[in-house]
């Protein structure tokens, strides 16, 4: 229990100091929480600062959780029994919500969806079928995008994508967890995909409104 406690609590602050949308802001002088959505993170960067941001943002904050993973590969793993995926998806969780919910932004940081993109992108280093796993979920992210032109829809279309399909790999027995474990990681990657839900509140208003932008709209 404490390696987990002991994961999420690194997980919670990897992912609320390298907070990418906002370092990027601040870089370029704004608090970028006052521009376009508000949000912290990189549709928001790249609708306000340019692509090139946006997809230093992206990078930034998907990679924070795929590095903090390979971190835990080589100095957790070795000194516990507790399976290195569930250990990864405490850390995910962490990140996520600390990315989310950052203790020296008055709790306000981004939506988590490139956070757990990284927690996915982590999950192709494990053997058996995890490599498929994640490029499913990443071409349905994209062509959801690409058909949509919302990024909103398919960061929530993909994160309701990632519980189900970890559902299936789990039930077919496609990944390397077992019994309590596998329900313990189902609950995990459940909160994930809720947290997402939860954060785009405002933008499910706005997709059932009508009024939610696309894919290089400038204005509503
Ligand atoms: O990942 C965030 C994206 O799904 C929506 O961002 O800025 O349009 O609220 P935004």
């Amino acid at each position: 229990m404490l390696f987990k406690i002991g994961v999420l609590i690194y997980g919670y602050f990897a992912g609320a100091l390298i907070q990418a949308g906002y370092w990027m802001g601040k870089f370029n002088k704004i608090d970028i929480r006052d521009y376009g959505s508000g949000n912290a993170g990189t549709t928001n960067v790249m609708r306000t600062l340019g692509k090139k941001a946006g997809i230093a943002t992206y990078l930034l904050d998907a990679f924070k959780a795929v590095i903090a993973d390979i971190l835990i590969h080589f100095l957790i793993v070795p000194h516990t029994a507790i399976p290195e995926m569930l250990l990864f998806l405490y850390c995910g969780l962490g990140i996520v919500l600390g990315h989310n919910f950052p203790f020296y932004l008055k709790f306000k940081g981004g939506k988590g969806i490139a956070a757990s993109s990284g927690v996915v992108i982590s999950l192709m280093l494990f053997p058996k079928y995890c490599f498929m796993f994640t490029v499913f979920g990443i071409v349905f992210f994209a062509l959801v995008a690409r058909i949509s032109r919302y990024v909103s829809l398919a960061s929530l279309i993909g994160m309701a994508m990632f519980f189900v399909e970890f559902l299936i790999w789990g039930f077919l027995g496609w990944l390397p967890l077992n019994g309590t474990d596998l329900v313990e990681g189902t609950v995990i990657v459940f909160a994930l995909a809720a947290l997402a839900f939860i954060r785009h509140r405002s933008n499910i208003v706005r997709l059932v409104q009508g009024t939610e932008r696309k894919i290089g709209e400038k204005k509503n």
